[in-house]
């Protein structure tokens, strides 16, 4: 039987595109070029699956007319790129990676807390420039990250692995708010109280990590309300997408002193990080990077794959999202 043929838009771990390349009549990208959007409707009419990830936006037109893609394999847990309602209506499955990243992605939020709260950035910036002259009383004074508050936004499985992280490594205290509740057993083993609000968990927090999916009723769900609510000595941390935030109101909160700092690792419109941002010392920025370890971005390729592999093979596909 002819191989399906499946295009992979990034270049992927080696190990990862070895399999593709092995199972499937597989288009990879070893320039790691980002796809147009002509490209990426040109290849959902060719290709029996299509492999993107979050640089690639699949906007409902690109469904349009009679796609031959049957499989969307996400390399990603978020998918707010996806307009996954206009593939379903496509008659198009579209898969995710859930699990495998959340404790590279909750060691980059409690990175960030440290940086923003500790002012590492800034101190590694000093020593850089050649302007350290030596230890002082007085130099870079950060707040103390151990026994304060973290609130958590969207208790999912990395909101909840960035609790534990803090409180049984650094004795926080955790509130959380999340839309649904709970169910009691992912709690075990962690104190964390919910609150009723998105402000309540902010004016109650030292430190609050974001973790909902971006897009929909998310964007801007972090806005000049809950920023106030946090008050000169918050620090906010966002690994989750970038868009959940209001970036101007960020960026005015940072600059007034609204909010001590923050920890960023996404922004609203990825790779541009604005140039007022990129201005402050008061907020740390990495580039997208909570996945992104060796472990971590085989395991997602691989999974991928698996949810490939399920579909073709007519098995219940395990990530399968929307
Ligand atoms: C994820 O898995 O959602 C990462 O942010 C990369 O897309």
């Amino acid at each position: 039987m002819a191989k399906h043929r499946i295009l992979i838009t990034r270049k992927w771990p080696e190990a990862c595109e070895a399999r593709a390349a092995r199972d499937y009549d597989a288009r990879l990208n070893t320039e790691d070029a980002v796809l147009s959007p002509a490209e990426l409707a040109e290849a959902l009419q060719s290709y029996d699956a299509v492999c993107p990830t979050v640089t690639d936006s699949l906007s409902a037109d690109l469904f349009a007319g009679d796609p031959r893609t049957r499989v969307i394999g996400n390399f990603g847990v978020g998918f707010n790129h996806i307009d996954v309602a206009a593939a379903r209506a496509a008659g198009i499955t579209v898969t995710n990676t859930p699990g495998v990243l959340t404790d590279c992605t909750a060691d980059i939020a409690l990175t960030l807390m440290l940086m923003a709260m500790r002012r590492t950035a800034e101190g590694e910036r000093l020593v850089r420039a050649g302007g350290w002259d030596g230890w002082k009383p007085t130099q870079l004074i950060g707040s103390k990250l151990s026994g304060k508050t973290l609130g958590i936004l969207g208790m999912g499985r990395i909101g909840i692995a960035t609790a534990r992280r803090a409180q049984h490594g650094f004795g926080m205290k955790v509130i959380y708010y999340n839309r649904s509740e709970v169910a009691p057993e992912r709690l075990a083993g962690l104190e964390a109280e919910r609150r009723g609000s998105i402000e309540a968990v902010c004016a109650e927090a030292d430190v609050v990590s974001l973790h909902m999916p971006g897009g929909g009723d998310n964007t801007g769900m972090i806005g000049a309300e809950a920023l106030a609510a946090l008050g000169p000595e918050g620090v906010l941390v966002n690994t989750a997408r970038g868009d959940v935030i209001d970036e101007p109101a960020l960026i005015r909160a940072l600059q007034s002193g609204a909010i001590r700092g923050a920890g960023l690792d996404v922004y609203a419109e990825e790779p541009h990080v604005p140039e007022a941002l990129r201005a402050l010392e008061n907020v740390v920025l990495l580039p997208h990077m909570g996945s992104a370890t060796a472990e971590t971005r085989e395991a997602m390729g691989h999974m991928v794959l698996d949810n490939l592999d399920a579909f073709f093979a007519g098995r219940a596909v395990p990530n399968a999202v929307g």
